[in-house]
Formats: structure tokens, sequence, C-alpha cells
């Protein structure tokens, strides 16, 4: 018997919720491996878990040690929780973890499928009738959180202060994220790439990217294309949703732009998403899409497959597609089960859930 292949993950759960989600998705992915044992393509994980997060922030003085990146550098992926507690202020924990590791990683592609469920209520009426799916691809190297700026005048007294924040938009940035959004859109039934920006008001950034999408285009004449402002695509997304396939936006824009889309799929909980980086320099990782959710953190409300889902997406980043399709088949059986957590009209608890999805793999 061959050994199996072993995939080295950090799990880094960090806060709230996140620490209940990620040990939700470590043991479906641990049922997983478990079946897999003694078959021709067996596959096993080997998890090391990292404190960091803000009760390590309170502890140490740090997001994450000093060596933390080097350590984190020699896995093959990273499952990632979410950071955040009302103890520490959101731009110190979001920029000393999640963002440090975004961005020092390259990490320059957030993919967030907008997936509906059975089972689950939208908000979309359409969404009843209507075969809605559709991914929102999320530049996330640069543009609105490329953290550039600073405050200054303080010396002026209370009420004087003043701050800037500027955007970064390369043609590099906007061309590898474009031709990522078209690549995908070709292994999709349906083959359309959105871009959005704000290039009426935003009139050189947002111009470059527009640009840059044009050019790129013109290399994907099979695909169809259109430019929309992200006021009008909030609208859209919840008027014309099945005219959507693929989404590209910057950084900040496709992020408020997900969570739009997740809300409209049922709940906030329930939405996966990868900061991949494609040319695999570096570990890309696996998140869902929500916070740590203080407001029910610690009483197993959590939904936890927003977090499972991002596991399916760690699995086809390992090459496992079959793998990443029964866990989709899982995670669908369950909702159409109704076994549902609160905030998605439930009662069911973050274990009933992973115990319901475990079962669901091996049914
Ligand atoms: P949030 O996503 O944590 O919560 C928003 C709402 O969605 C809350 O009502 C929450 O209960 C609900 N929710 C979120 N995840 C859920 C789940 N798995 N199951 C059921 N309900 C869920 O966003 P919020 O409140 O704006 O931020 C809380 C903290 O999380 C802040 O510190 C923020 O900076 C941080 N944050 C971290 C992110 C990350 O690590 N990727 C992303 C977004 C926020
Ligand atoms: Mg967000």
């Amino acid at each position: 018997m061959t050994a199996p292949r072993t995939f080295r993950i950090a799990a880094v759960p960090a806060d709230g919720v996140g620490k209940e989600v990620v040990a939700a998705g470590r043991a479906v992915l641990d049922a997983l491996a478990e079946d897999s044992r003694g078959s021709e393509d067996a596959f096993a994980f080997a998890w090391e878990e990292f404190p960091w997060g803000c009760e390590y922030y309170e502890r140490t003085g740090k997001m994450i040690d000093d060596d933390g990146l080097d350590r984190l550098k020699e896995f093959d992926a990273i499952y990632f929780g979410a950071v955040g507690w009302p103890t520490v202020p959101d731009h110190i924990s979001l920029w000393g973890l999640r963002l440090k590791i975004c961005q020092s990683f390259d990490q320059w592609a957030n993919v967030r499928p907008v997936h509906f469920l059975p089972g689950i209520t939208s908000p979309l009426r359409k969404a009843d009738d209507t075969e809605l799916d559709w991914v929102v691809v999320r530049e996330n190297s640069e543009g609105e959180y490329a953290g550039l700026g600073g405050r200054n005048l303080s010396g002026r007294g209370q009420g004087g202060e003043v701050a800037v924040q500027s955007a970064l938009f390369t043609e590099v940035g906007c061309e590898r994220i474009m031709r990522f959004a078209f690549d995908l859109a070709r292994t999709r039934t349906r083959r359309k790439v959105s871009s959005v920006t704000k290039s009426n008001a935003q009139q050189y950034g947002m111009v470059l990217w527009d640009d840059v999408f044009k050019r790129v285009a013109a290399d994907y004449p099979d695909v169809e294309t259109e430019s929309v402002l992200v006021d009008a695509m909030s609208a859209k997304f919840v008027l014309r949703p099945e005219d959507l396939s693929v989404v590209v936006a910057s950084n900040l824009n496709a992020d408020i732009l997900s969570d739009l889309g997740s809300a409209l799929a049922g709940s906030l909980g329930l939405a996966a998403s990868a900061n991949l980086n494609p040319e695999r320099r570096f570990p890309s990782m696996f998140e869902p899409v929500h916070g740590s959710a203080p407001d029910i953190a610690g009483q197993g409300l959590a939904n936890p497959i927003g977090a499972v889902g991002s596991a399916a997406l760690m699995l086809e980043h390992f090459g496992l597609a079959d793998q990443a399709a029964r866990l989709h088949r899982a995670i669908e059986a369950t909702t159409a089960a109704g076994v549902l957590t609160r905030d998605v009209g439930g009662t069911a608890s973050t274990e009933d859930v992973t115990k319901a999805l475990i079962d669901a793999l091996n049914a």
C-alpha cells in the first residue's frame, strides 16, 4: 500500500466564531481523509494550529509572531477563521493578521462564489424559480486596501486633524485579476465577465482599470463582457442576478458586493472564499467571508457552511476536485434536509450541522 498524499495545513482560527467554524471544517475534512484511508488515492491532512488573533495580541502585543510568516510559508495552505474582537481596534487586528498574510503572500485573487442552497430561503423571490449562481472575483492586493496614506496635523488641536487614504491601481494588478476572471468565465456555462468600477467619479485609478479591462477583453472574444458602475451593480445583484456569471471588482467594491451576494443567498454565514496566490509561490488561504461575529460567538450558533465551503475550495486547489464535489453534495443534502442554524431560520447548533455534514458524506 502506498502512503497517502499528505497536505500540510496551517489552521488559524483567530477570533470569535472563527474558532467554532474552523473546528467544524477540520472535523469535516478529517472525516473525508479518514474515509479515503486504504484506497488507492488516499489522502491525509497534517494540521498545525496557530494561536494568533486578538487574545494573543492582548497577551503579547502582537497579532502574529515575528517569524509567523516564515513558518506559514512552509504549509500547503492556510485555513483561516476570522479576525477581530471588540477589545482591539479593527484596523489593528485586520492589518496585523489577515491583510498581512494576504499581502505578504501575494494572494491577489480572492474568489467568492455566491451559491444558492436547497432548503434555504433567499430574500430574493426570484431565487425560487430562477437558476442563480455567480462568483465575485476580488482584486486582493491593491486598490483601496493598499494601505497608502497617513494622518497628520493633530497639533492643530481637537477637530483639526487630517487624513489621506489613497487607492493604488497598477496595470499589472488590474491585468492579472482580469485575466483570472476571464479564464474562470471560460470554465462556466455562462461565459461572461462583468467589470465593476466607479470610474465616473474616480477618474484616475478606475479609468485605468477600465482601459485594462478593454485591452484584456480583446484576448477573450468568446467571453461576453459588460462594465457596470458599483451602485448600479448593487441594484443588479438584487434585480437581475440571473444576468451575472463572473463579477470582477476592486478590493473594496468586491468586498461590499460579496457580502450583499451572501445575504441574498440567505446568510453571511454561508459564503466561502479562497485567497489565491495563483503562481503558487506562497500558500493560499481559505476562509469564510464572514467576520468573528462577536454577537453570537461562543454559543454554538455559528453557521459552519461558509467555512466548510471554503474547505471545498481548498480541496479544489489541492487538485481533489472529486472530493470537493462530494463536500458540496453533503452541504446541499444537509440544507435540503432542514438541518439549519438560526441565521438561516433553523434551530440546529454548529455541532448539529457539522455532524449532519459528516453523516451526509458517508451516506
Ligand atoms: P460579521 O461578519 O462578524 O457579522 C455580521 C453579522 O453576520 C452578525 O450579525 C453575525 O452574527 C452574522 N454572522 C457572521 N458570521 C456568521 C455565521 N458563521 N453564522 C451565523 N451568523 C453569522 O461582521 P461584523 O460584525 O462587521 O464584524 C465583526 C468583527 O469581524 C470585526 O472585528 C471585523 O473587523 C471582523 N471581520 C473580520 C473579517 C475576516 O477576518 N475576514 C471579515 C469581516 C469582519
Ligand atoms: Mg467583508
